[in-house]
């Protein structure tokens, strides 16, 4: 991009610049609490340079200063704030005039929240089925489309923003037939009920986790039952449906059988790490129905299975072409979980996993409320509910 010449940069070209891993300073501008939430990630690791916008008010010289001793000239710098409103004064007062190469990043933090990615699964380019890995990037969020027959389409865990799935699928040319939600999700709010109702295709949820675990209420939402070994026929491949419970009670996995087997895992069995059993407030009873799962469900699959999982917690965690996959067989070697799944007895398996809970973000009880349709928040209450990255996993990386 002719930086020189710009003011603003896109989520999208931020995303595509950490993906070449090009030289640029990220100077973030927010509150320290934020900044300590999440910040920009990608496949490359930015320089990341973090002065408060108080700082600049406050004590301008001060931050004039930082800014001088902390980032070279010659390099882009990314000006970041919330909203990005704050970081563009930064940018225009403080920085250009002195010569800085800088844009400010649109939308700030909330935009690149709201950023995703739409990539084919190469695997399936040639196959019966083209799936499609949409990647939330900065919410480790992972979502999926199976397309069909030319002109038809399956999503699976369909994002908060699903006018973005609404608008690739339109532009493909396909019709969506079938929604699923492989759980009811804590980390981030569900698309699904809302994109049935835009395009009258059936939503499918498990029942169980149509009642909020802790509140124990019936979800309002309109919804059809998905249960195990439920079967779909897409074209000549056909998309079954395994319950495996433990993440939570309706925990579905969706297995694809066409020329190559897929296996849309949900929050199950993640690149590292697997799904904790803890979000519904129920993780001593779910920990050895989890176990359960695993050993006789998920790691029985055949070892040629290409894992297309829900989350990712690294950007680290990506394939050289930039998909989070991998054939279960590769996992039973790298993943240290399912290792464990593997090797310790059901009471050992329990205990390790209770010892390990990452922190239990107190707003997940509220998206899950939303996801049974027993909330309904304001845009503005919808995006504070979902800021920063998902701790849908074990995972120690996420403490
Ligand atoms: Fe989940
Ligand atoms: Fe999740």
């Amino acid at each position: 991009m002719a930086a020189q010449s710009r003011t603003t940069i896109s989520t999208k070209e931020l995303k595509d610049l950490l993906d070449t891993g090009a030289d640029i300073t990220i100077l973030d501008v927010r509150n320290d609490d934020e900044f300590q939430r999440w910040v920009v990630e990608g496949r490359h690791r930015p320089s990341m340079v973090h002065i408060p916008y108080f700082v600049a008010v406050e004590e301008p010289d001060q931050f004039v200063k930082t800014v001088e001793s902390q980032i070279p000239k010659e390099k882009l710098v990314v000006a970041v704030c919330a909203k990005g409103d704050s970081s563009a004064w930064i940018a225009e007062e403080f920085l250009r005039p002195r010569g800085y190469q800088v844009v400010n990043l649109e939308g700030g933090m909330l935009q690149w929240g709201q950023f995703y990615d739409f990539r084919l699964v190469p695997e399936s380019a040639h196959d019966q089925v083209q799936v499609y890995q949409i990647q939330r990037t900065a919410r480790g969020c992972l979502h999926y489309l199976v397309a069909y027959e030319n002109d038809k389409v399956v999503v699976i865990d369909p994002p908060r923003h699903w006018e973005q799935v609404l608008d690739f699928v339109r532009q493909k040319g396909w019709t969506i037939t079938h929604i699923f939600d492989t759980h009811g999700h804590a980390d981030h709010i569900s698309g699904g009920s809302a994109l049935s109702k835009a395009t009258g295709a059936p939503y499918f949820l498990h029942p169980y986790d149509a009642i909020h675990p802790i509140d124990v209420l019936p979800a309002t939402i309109e919804y059809h039952y998905l249960q195990d070994g439920m079967s779909f026929r897409l074209g000549d491949a056909t998309l079954t449906a395994l319950h495996i419970p433990g993440h939570t009670l309706g925990n579905i996995a969706f297995l694809l059988n066409a020329n190559g087997r897929y296996l849309f895992s949900g929050d199950s069995l993640f690149i590292v790490s697997i799904a904790r059993p803890d979000l519904g407030g129920r993780g001593e009873t779910w920990s050895g129905l989890w176990y359960d799962t695993l050993t006789t469900r998920l790691l029985t699959l055949p070892d040629d299975v290409l894992v297309l999982p829900g989350h990712f917690s690294q950007h680290a965690e990506a394939r050289q072409d930039g998909l989070f996959a991998a054939r279960l067989g590769d996992l039973k070697k790298t993943n240290e979980d399912i290792q464990r799944a593997l090797s310790l007895d059901k009471e050992q398996f329990v205990s390790y996993l209770l010892s390990h809970l990452p922190v239990f973000p107190p707003e997940y009880v509220d998206i899950k409320r939303v996801n049974a349709g027993l909330l309904q928040p304001e845009p503005e209450k919808a995006d504070e509910l979902e800021l920063g990255k998902n701790v849908c996993a074990l995972a120690s990386a996420y403490r």
